[in-house]
Formats: structure tokens, sequence, C-alpha cells
């Protein structure tokens, strides 16, 4: 299977979507997200991607957003803090409705687990990218 760049999934999703991708800055409806664990002097994340994942949610499915970046199964967790980054913990939410979303790929968001365009930023857009196989 042929991997696709970011840049051509988000083609790809608009297209499915008609067009229409939304960008999410506020979760959809249901309950508080809480915020990002980060204990002081906790390891901080890692850019794992200069872009956002555009990401199908179902209703009523717990998911858990990686907040550190090493996961290799991004934008979601795969118990890769637990080496590491041990300060960092993935950020678990439920939405109440179906909803295409933008996923935070820089780990840099203020309104996580969401996009909220900081990857646009220098820091994030000069940042080393970690490897991938
Ligand atoms: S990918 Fe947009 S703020 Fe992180």
């Amino acid at each position: 299977m042929r991997m696709l760049s970011p840049a051509a999934l988000v083609t790809l999703v608009r297209a499915a979507a008609g067009g229409g991708v939304r960008r999410c800055r506020a979760p959809p409806a249901g309950p508080r997200i809480p915020a990002v664990r980060r204990s002081s002097g906790a390891p901080q994340p890692v850019v794992a991607a200069k872009e956002p994942f555009p990401v199908e949610l179902k209703a009523g499915k717990t998911y858990a957003w990686c907040s550190c970046g090493h996961s290799k199964r991004q934008p979601f967790c795969d118990g890769a803090h637990k080496k590491a980054a041990p300060g960092l913990s993935p950020l678990r939410f439920t939405p109440a409705e179906d909803a295409l979303v933008w996923l935070c790929g820089c780990k840099r968001t203020r309104t996580p687990p969401y996009c909220d365009g900081t990857h646009k930023e220098e820091a994030v857009q000069g940042a080393p990218l970690p490897p991938r196989p």
C-alpha cells in the first residue's frame, strides 16, 4: 500500500467530503475535554507533523489523541509516551456526534486535540520531524 503525504491526504479527504472539511476549533458537542496533563519538568512534546490530520470521529467512541508526538499511529496514541515522554499522557475524548475534524499533528495547539493554526508558526515549521519508517 502506498503512503500518502499529509498534503495529499488532506486533498483526498476534502474531495471525499465534497470539498467541505470542517475546521474544528471547538470540540463537537459533548462532555468537556480535559486538559492535557503535563507535570512540571515533564518532557516537551515533539512535532509529529507540520499539518493537522483530518479525521472522521464517530459519536460515542473514545479516542486517545497523542500529546507527546512520538506515536507512530498519528494523531492517536500507540503507548510510545511511556518510554519516550513519561511525563506526558494522551488526551482521551469521546465526541457526542459524528464529525469530520482536524486533529493537531504538531502537538502545540492551545485547543487540544483540535488544530488551532499554531502549526503555521515558525517554531513548528522549522522544527525537525521524528524519523518515520
Ligand atoms: S497541527 Fe495545527 S495547531 Fe497543531
